[in-house]
């Protein structure tokens, strides 16, 4: 098991990665005397494949609480009916929240963890890709309205997070591709042997390698590998700036044009990571005109995105609405766009003041109109 200490003072905690670790849980949470009642949120899908592992390890009693399956259920009135819910079963100020799904289960879990009587201990256990690398880690938890996405919430550190890499083998190819743009993202930040190590490695990263019993051993030890460094830097990161005063916002890098594609595609077309895959393409040609940014490392990362399956276009798009949505983009601070762009590969800065021009000129090439 690999072991990653998130250091946040008072609210610290580790990250445990492993392979078919699911069980184990209860044992920790057990030995650590963590909450007098467990309360189990989780999808019926995950409860469906995980559930059971997760009750196995536990001797006491979980009280399981299942929420509506997808983005469209992450608002306040299902947050709601959870509060009722654990009203109903009497949980208290000592009670535990395990929250064992992707994303969507995680952040609402995680905001109800947070408002339960001003807050109740809470511990991740992460089943896509994309909540292993990222939405598990570091305390941001949100439900949406219907004007925007996660615009209630509250930063609230878990007390663990646990990851079965495990769980991965049962994801669509298409929601893994997605927690892998952000795996691509860590290496262009943070990262240039994690990104030369991705390279090397891409033509193992696909549900394929699954299927067959012999392949599948050596395809968990490797994702165990790229999850553990890909926490460990959300981890460094979130250690450094919690409340993303400012170097937190270098995970954004790609999100900027990521979210402006995906809300006027309405969520529909191009899920989180194809469009932070594009977004990411779009602010190295932006670093490249603004001369910070030498074209291989473009041409490197578009590389690889097309290796692991994820795209770096953006036709039928009209540019007018694209530059619109950048600018509604939450980065904005001070009336001023924050682009989070590539210096050198395991580099980026953020700057301000890039020229509107520059940003038009990529979005032509990147296939808009
Ligand atoms: N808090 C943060 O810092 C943060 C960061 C990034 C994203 N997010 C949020 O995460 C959410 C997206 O998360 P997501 O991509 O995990 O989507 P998701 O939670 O909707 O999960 C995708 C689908 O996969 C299913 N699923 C989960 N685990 C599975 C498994 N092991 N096998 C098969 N199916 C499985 C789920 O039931 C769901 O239908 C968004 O709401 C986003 O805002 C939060």
């Amino acid at each position: 098991m690999n072991k990653i200490r998130v250091n946040l003072k008072e609210h610290s905690y580790d990250i445990l990665i492993g392979t078919d670790i699911l069980a184990e849980l209860g044992g920790i949470v057990e030995a650590n005397n963590w909450g007098k009642e467990i309360f189990l949120i989780t999808d019926p899908l995950v409860n469906d494949l995980y559930g059971d592992r997760v009750r196995k390890g536990f001797k006491g009693k979980l009280t399981l609480i299942e929420t509506r399956r997808g983005e469209n259920h992450k608002t306040l009135s299902e947050a709601a009916r959870v509060f009722d819910l654990l009203v109903r079963h009497g949980a208290h100020r000592d009670s535990l929240i395990v929250a064992l799904g992707g994303g969507v289960v995680g952040d609402l879990a995680g905001f109800v963890a947070a408002n339960y009587m001003r807050g109740i201990p809470y511990i991740q256990v992460p089943t896509t890709l994309l909540a292993q690398v990222d939405a598990a880690i570091g305390g941001k938890t949100a439900v949406n309205h219907p004007k925007g996405k996660n615009l209630i919430g509250a930063f609230y550190q878990p007390w663990l997070v646990f990851i079965d890499v495990k769980t991965l083998t049962s994801l669509p190819a298409r929601e893994l591709r997605t927690g892998l743009a952000e795996i691509v993202k860590y290496g262009m930040i943070k990262d240039a042997g994690f990104f030369k190590f991705l390279e090397e490695n891409a033509h193992h990263l696909n549900t394929k390698a699954f299927e067959k019993e012999d392949t599948l051993r050596a395809a968990l030890k490797l994702w165990q590998t790229i999850v553990a460094e890909s926490a460990k830097i959300k981890a460094e990161v979130v250690e450094k700036d919690e409340k993303e005063a400012k170097l937190r916002m270098i995970l954004n890098f790609g999100h900027t044009f990521g979210h402006a594609i995906e809300s006027l595609t309405h969520y529909r077309s191009y899920n989180h990571g194809e469009a932070v895959a594009i977004g990411m393409v779009a602010a190295a040609l932006v670093a490249q005109k603004i001369g910070i940014l030498e074209p291989n490392v473009t041409a490197r990362l578009s590389r690889l995105l097309d290796k692991l399956g994820l795209p770096s276009e953006i036709k039928n798009f009209q540019v007018a609405r694209l530059m619109a949505g950048i600018n509604i983009d939450k980065k904005v601070l001070g009336g001023k766009v924050n682009f989070v762009l590539p210096e050198k590969l395991g580099k980026v800065v953020i700057r301000d003041n890039v020229p509107a021009q520059a940003v038009k000129k990529v979005l032509i090439e990147l296939g808009a109109k």
